[in-house]
């Protein structure tokens, strides 16, 4: 099939490169001259395992990329992958503007049989409002939404091989848009992929839904941690207990930092916002506790940095391993690793980052902290250091070696991701949320 896909960003770069695997004719569209140039090249401009090689198979097919709109005349489906951040001024609520232009610029190229998809993360009831505006431009054509569930990090795997497909149409006949999306999907659905056909508003709340749910669980593991702390139980150890029993399950249960990312944060933000708007603000109340507790976590580790630099941070060298907000990324949005780092430094301590991709993402966001190239340099006579991102290779790092490096043999686990006995053995105070102190 011919499909468009507008806005090459993270989603939409991804999920371009995955219809051409998938076997389509795709032409994928942005505004931003340089992200176009990039991916036509198959450079993506950011972090992500396989995308590269995706990129590549797909450019050598059936897969280009374009500033022009009108580009997309010939594609029977067109799927609007632009961001929806948090809107600027501190409020909570998205700012739609990107998928109203979107689907402004499509109208004049849309075929009479053309199937619109959103898969940017809405506030619910945003596609019955776009099927609306597309019915009075252009009677033909129809509105659907298609959540996406892909994890930074994983993107690539999680395109190709979703846990389901969720498709949302408007009331009325909709088995020729149902069969053209069958269409698009086809080799997942060949796979036994589940694929989910509701209403429109359904499919909206299908994604804010799973990510609030995500969210509460890190939370609620989080708040675990916090009674673990006060009265020295073990939140790991109490996160496996819980995690064998098959109704709660073990995954998303990592008490630590937090989460962070342009995802959870945001799209729970702007969930609570539009339960307002809908007058049922008390539904989501519960939402705005898991906010708390996760933003908590950064400030209870920068509580305990200073607790183990003996009461202040002033003029201390602190190591921070880790920038991204999670591993296999080099996304620094609402990071929680970047935000301790930064606030230490605000409290004056001498803060050393590294990170093995996040580097200048980080940099770009926060110039005033000091930056190396691998853990080794970032803990050359450091006084703490701390791990606030759990990449493997810090996980697999050698506390002897380590130990020779430092000025004193202290560190913080900000993600309850190293092994503390190995740690403690070679002669380091180890503590981590949600466990006593040795
Ligand atoms: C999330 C959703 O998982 C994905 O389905 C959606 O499409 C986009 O938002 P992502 O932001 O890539 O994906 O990250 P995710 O893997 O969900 O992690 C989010 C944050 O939670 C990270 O900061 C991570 O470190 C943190 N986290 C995750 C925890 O603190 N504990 C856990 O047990 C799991």
């Amino acid at each position: 099939m011919q499909i468009s896909v507008i806005g090459c960003g993270y989603l939409g770069a991804v999920h371009a490169a995955g219809l051409a695997a998938m076997g389509h004719d795709v032409i994928g569209v942005d505004q931003d001259v340089q992200k176009i140039e990039l991916l036509a090249r198959s450079i993506p401009s950011f972090h992500e395992p396989g995308l590269a090689e995706l990129l590549r198979d797909g450019v050598r097919g059936s897969l280009r990329f374009t500033t022009d709109i009108a580009a997309v005349a010939d594609c029977r489906v067109h799927f609007v992958c632009v961001g929806t951040p948090q809107r600027a001024g501190g409020e909570y609520a998205a700012d739609l503007s990107f998928v109203d232009a979107a689907l402004e610029g499509l109208l004049p190229y849309l075929l009479p049989d053309a199937v619109v998809v959103g898969k940017s993360t809405v506030p619910v009831g945003t596609a019955e409002r776009l099927g609306r505006r597309l019915h009075e431009a252009r009677p033909g054509p129809v509105i659907a939404w298609n959540p996406e569930f892909l994890r930074e990090g994983h993107a690539v795997d999680d395109t190709l091989h979703p846990d389901r497909i969720v498709v949302g149409l408007p009331e009325g006949d909709r088995e020729e848009a149902v069969a053209c999306l069958r269409e698009v999907y086809a080799a997942p659905l060949a796979a036994g992929v589940p694929f989910l056909v509701t209403d429109l508003a359904t499919a909206e709340l299908v994604k804010v839904a799973a990510n609030s749910f995500l969210a509460t669980k890190i939370s609620f593991i989080n708040a675990m941690a916090e009674l673990c702390e006060v009265t020295g139980a073990d939140v790991t150890q109490l996160a496996d207990a819980i995690g064998y029993d098959a109704r709660i399950g073990r995954r998303f249960l990592d008490a630590g930092l937090g989460f962070g990312g342009g995802c959870l944060p945001k799209d729970i933000r702007a969930f609570m916002a539009r339960a307002g708007e809908l007058g049922i603000d008390q539904a989501l109340t519960f939402l705005r506790e898991v906010d708390s507790i996760n933003k908590r976590r950064r400030v209870r580790m920068v509580d305990l940095a200073r607790a183990e630099c003996g009461g202040s941070v002033v003029g201390r060298r602190i190591a921070v391993l880790g920038a991204a907000f999670k591993p296999h990324s080099d996304d620094v949005r609402d990071s929680p690793a970047l935000n301790v780092a930064a606030q230490l430094q605000l409290q004056g301590a001498e803060v050393v980052v590294t990170d093995p991709c996040a580097v200048d993402n980080a940099r770009d966001r926060w110039p005033d902290l000091k930056y190396a190239h691998s853990p080794e340099e970032a803990v050359a006579d450091a006084e703490l250091v701390m791990v606030l991102t759990e990449w493997p290779e810090y996980v697999a790092l050698d506390p002897v070696a380590m130990g020779d490096l430092v000025r004193h043999r202290r560190i913080l686990d900000g993600r309850n991701a190293l092994d503390p006995a190995r740690w403690r053995g070679a002669g380091w105070t180890y503590r981590a949320l949600g466990r006593a102190r040795a």
